[in-house]
């Protein structure tokens, strides 16, 4: 998962590329290069760590020459040291690659019995070593590259620059994305639109097995067959102004205070507040005419769609699986023809997402995505996109895109039972107005900050934490509980409250933290009773509650945090809310790095 980018330009190429690997961060942050051509040789500079490091080695010795590669790493072979750094080089080639190469062992024993000597344990370097090795029998770049890439087998996707070639840049795209830029008399390329965005906003995007070759005047495209190919340039929406933290100390804080709009805009694309009816865009499939319903999804938007399908099945009584993408992808699960599914994800890039979209259109089911990202891979390849209008998310751990697909799927699940006749008119508006409530409770949950950064004190002197829901409020209970852990490293569960006594309950004394999410509602009782199970275990209960719940949790919690009371169909919004910021101040107040935490990147582009 890593981001590259390419430029042939007029002015110097390393601040530029340097530009470009800024908004690709999100990517991985493990390492980071550039290589340029100057006087008609490769040159490169590296640096372990995040970006900033190779702004300074850049600082102190800076790189010349217009045509360039840049590259951002999340190591997948190779520890994430300077030396395993992209751009991987010979003296005729330079590579920077994102994804996989699968055959790498087998190609690297090939080269290495025909006398090539690695230098690094990237999987990147046998693509580049296979390049030289047809460029030393005397190929030209362009057919060297083709030659290359019928011999690898994965996912990745991958730009060259070539030695005595100062206006030519390979690329190419098999499962990871890659877009060409067009500027004036210059030209680019970028794992996504965003990262060209400052250099141009005329963009045409690879399509699968496709490559490029590059010229500064132009692009030249070849399809998986190798065959001459049109690919069309569009005007990209994406913004190129450079996105900041305002007053915040984080981004994840920022994004947080972005609830209560971000919810507000989400519901207006799909609610209409005079007539309280859900108003969705024409859809690929009838949910009238359906049978059954997939949702896969990864991380947090899993989440979402497990709160999703509570919601679809009792609104509009239809059966729905929710599956993690990367096993659904491998499940070889039995899909009925004309059925339907929805896919969730924030980037619209998800590998494992991307793949199940891949399986599901092949299998002749009909996909909606819901994305954040509206030229995002996965929106570009479904049948239909429903957009959550969260704007862009930086910091690592998902917040205020996690809530939006909630607002996406409630409004789904009310259009869905009303398709369905299983909503009366009446129901829908109750529902409606429900939702239209969610970002006044959100701001106001926001202004318990104080209330939550308390709890968080406790919270964060634990080694391990347990969250408890039931019902939407089990997701939402995970949800917290992957929250902790990516960004303040504490070990935590989310588990069905129901479920503690089939196990989990030997883990419970007075170190670990038990967090309830526990509105008033049906299941209120049933989670109360949960809870004192705990609590009589020497539990320290901290629940989350309304004021008509706060009387009887008081009577053994720890601590009550009382929230606002809102129709129960909306808990799953609002309840997600004081679990990510509990999160957030844990993490402050460990000292971790809350936007980019350890180990993770903010789109996983592979597998
Ligand atoms: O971009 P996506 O929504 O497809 O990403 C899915 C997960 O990688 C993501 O939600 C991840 O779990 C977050 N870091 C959670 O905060």
């Amino acid at each position: 998962m890593c981001g590259i980018v390419g430029v042939i330009g007029k002015a110097p190429a390393a601040p530029l590329l340097l530009e470009a690997l800024r908004r690709l961060e999100y990517r991985g942050y493990d390492s980071a290069g550039i290589a340029t051509l100057v006087d008609g040789h490769i040159e490169r500079r590296r640096a372990e760590g995040k970006l900033g490091n190779l702004a300074g080695v850049l600082e102190r010795d800076a790189l010349p020459g217009t045509t360039g590669i840049g590259h951002t790493r999340w190591a997948t072979h190779g520890a994430p040291t300077e030396r395993n750094a992209h751009p991987h080089s010979t003296a005729r080639v330079s590579v920077v690659h994102n994804g996989i190469i699968e055959n790498h062992a087998e190609l690297r024993a090939e080269l290495e019995a025909k006398g090539a000597v690695f230098e690094t344990e990237t999987d990147t370097e046998t693509f580049v070593r296979l390049v030289d090795d047809f460029l030393r029998q005397g190929h030209e770049p362009q057919a060297a590259f083709a030659a290359a890439l019928r011999r690898v087998h994965g996912a990745f996707a991958l730009a060259a620059i070539f030695s005595g070639h100062p206006r030519l840049l390979l690329a190419a795209r098999q499962g990871a994305p890659l877009a060409v830029g067009f500027g004036e008399g210059e030209m680019f390329v970028g794992s996504d639109a965003l990262a060209l965005a400052p250099l141009t906003r005329r963009i045409a995007y690879l399509k699968e097995g496709d490559w490029v070759a590059v010229d500064g005047e132009g692009a030249r495209f070849f399809d998986a067959a190798h065959q001459p190919a049109e690919r069309r340039v569009t005007v990209t929406a994406v913004s190129g102004a450079a996105v900041g933290k305002g007053n915040y100390r984080h981004f994840m804080e920022k994004e947080l205070h972005e609830h209560p709009a971000v919810l507000g805009d989400t519901l207006r694309q799909y609610l209409d507040p005079k007539t309280l009816e859900v108003r969705l865009p024409r859809l690929p499939f009838d949910p009238a005419r359906i049978g059954r319903l997939t949702i896969s999804a990864c991380g947090s938007a899993f989440l979402a769609g497990m709160v999703g399908r509570y919601w679809i099945e009792q609104l509009a009584r239809l059966p729905v699986d929710a599956d993690v993408a990367s096993e659904f992808r491998y499940r070889n699960p039995p899909l009925a023809d004309g059925g339907a599914a929805i896919l969730i994800s924030q980037s619209g890039e998800t590998a494992d997402n991307m793949a199940a979209l891949r399986l599901l259109r092949e299998a002749g089911q009909r996909v909606l995505s819901v994305v954040n990202v509206p030229e995002s891979s996965m929106a570009r390849e479904s049948d239909g996109a429903l957009l959550t209008v969260a704007g862009p998310e930086i910091g690592v751990a998902s917040t205020k895109a996690f809530t939006a697909q909630l607002a996406v799927l409630a409004c789904l699940a009310i259009g869905f039972g009303r398709a369905r006749r299983e909503l009366s008119t009446l129901d829908e508006g109750r529902l409606a107005q429900t939702l239209l409530e969610v970002p006044s409770h959100a701001a106001a949950i926001l202004e318990q900050d104080a209330q939550i950064r308390e709890l968080a004190m406790e919270v964060a002197k634990a080694r391990d934490v347990l969250f408890l829901g039931r019902g939407a409020m089990y997701p939402i209970a995970l949800e917290g509980a992957l929250k902790l852990k990516e960004i303040s490293y504490i070990h935590a569960e989310g588990y069905a409250a129901g479920e503690m006594k089939h196990g989990p309950i030997a883990l419970i004394d007075s170190d670990v933290p038990v967090i309830a999410l526990c509105p008033s509602g049906p299941l209120f009782e049933k989670t109360a009773s949960n809870l004192q199970e705990a609590a009589a275990r020497g539990g320290r209960v901290m629940a989350f509650t309304d004021a008509e719940g706060e009387a009887a949790l008081r009577r053994f919690a720890e601590r009550v945090i009382v929230l606002p009371r809102i129709g129960e169909f909306a808990t799953p919004i609002l309840y997600a809310i004081p679990v990510q910021l509990l999160a957030y101040h844990v993490a402050v107040l460990k000292g971790t790095d809350v936007d980019q935490p350890r180990n993770l990147a903010k789109s996983v582009t592979v597998e």
